[in-house]
């Protein structure tokens, strides 16, 4: 079992939008089942051990609600229901073929546009940083959703510290190489590495999240392990895994698929009911575990109070 640092900030630090968990609680159950009390079963029931870094499900998240008031999907669902292509295509590949994914020591290279670039151990660059427990859903283009509770912190954070030139209008992110340890990459499944970016004010937002743990415990490798991004308003495939270098950069960055295939996804790829997909209308969603397309889409998936502004005046057709 991996028991996490605590957090270095307190609680009442944390945004509104945010559902704090009681950390200390948490560590201390994670620390009494670590010295010896049983994982409970019955938390564990139908959980295949998708990884060696399998872990214990804190029972408490069992019935939570989040602030969205929508039903947590079940961590197996999170852990095993994946889009990695690194490990495979089909969604059970990532959880059966990152066992041998090694993601800690970790560094991240820090580039471009910016007064402080260089390559930074991920604890480094984490210390001093407020971490939260955040619930948000995940909207994915094939039009299937959950509602994940993810841990991490903000991105712009991240930013601040590394002081952005006037010339960073975008950041690109790339996910590491690895086919020693990633059998997707042995093959030319997309143009290695996963590339994604995000357009500064985008970035910035604080909904917008580094996540590096699900569940009140670390990712597990099929999640992106050990930082992967979250942009709650966005199709998933913005959610870049295993992040080993971001630059700031003045141009807007061609993302993987973009480049796979122009037509059918853009750099933005917010959510939107009223724009599909070529293949297929994006009205509605299916939210796992549902078999059928069960529930209307929402704008920017439900943050559009929060984020529209960032898109006034923007053709949504266009700028897919
Ligand atoms: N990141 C990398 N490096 N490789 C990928 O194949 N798939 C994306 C995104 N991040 C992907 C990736 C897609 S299409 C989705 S829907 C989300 O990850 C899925 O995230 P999850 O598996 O944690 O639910």
């Amino acid at each position: 079992m991996i028991i996490r640092r605590p957090p270095d900030i307190p609680s009442s630090e944390i945004t509104p939008e945010s559902v704090y968990v009681d950390r200390r609680k948490f560590i201390q159950a994670a620390a009494a089942g670590a010295a010896g009390l049983a994982v409970n079963p019955s938390a564990l029931a139908g959980l295949q051990a998708p990884t060696a870094q399998s872990q214990e499900i804190p029972p408490r998240f069992a019935n939570m609600r989040s602030e969205i008031d929508e039903a947590l999907n079940s961590y197996e669902a999170v852990t095993t229901y994946n889009n990695f292509y690194e490990f495979g295509t089909a969604k059970e590949d990532p959880a059966r073929n990152s066992g041998d994914f090694n993601p800690r020591p970790w560094k991240v290279t820090i580039g471009g546009e910016c007064n402080k670039p260089g390559e930074y151990d991920l604890d480094d660059l984490m210390s001093g940083i407020t971490m939260e427990d955040r619930v948000y859903r995940l909207r994915c283009v094939e039009a299937w959703s959950m509602v994940i509770p993810w841990y991490g912190f903000q991105l712009s954070s991240l930013i601040n510290r590394v002081e952005p030139t006037g010339n960073a209008n975008f950041l690109m992110f790339k996910t590491i190489v690895r086919p020693e340890e990633m059998p997707g990459q042995r093959q030319a499944i997309l143009n290695w590495p996963y590339v994604e970016g995000l357009r500064m004010d985008e970035a910035m937002h604080p909904l917008t999240i580094l996540a590096t743990g699900v569940y009140g415990m670390d990712l597990p490798n099929q999640n992106g392990a050990p930082l992967r991004l979250v942009v709650p308003w966005k199709y998933g495939f913005k959610g870049v895994k295993s992040i080993v270098s971001i630059d700031f950069v003045e141009r807007m960055p061609l993302n993987t698929w973009q480049r796979q295939n122009s037509v059918e996804y853009g750099f933005y790829a917010n959510v939107n009911p009223n724009v599909s997909h070529p293949r297929w209308s994006q009205a509605r969603e299916r939210r796992l575990p549902s078999l059928f397309k069960n529930h209307p889409t929402t704008m920017f998936n439900g943050y559009a109070e929060q984020v529209q502004h960032l898109y006034a005046g923007m053709d949504l057709e266009r700028w897919k």
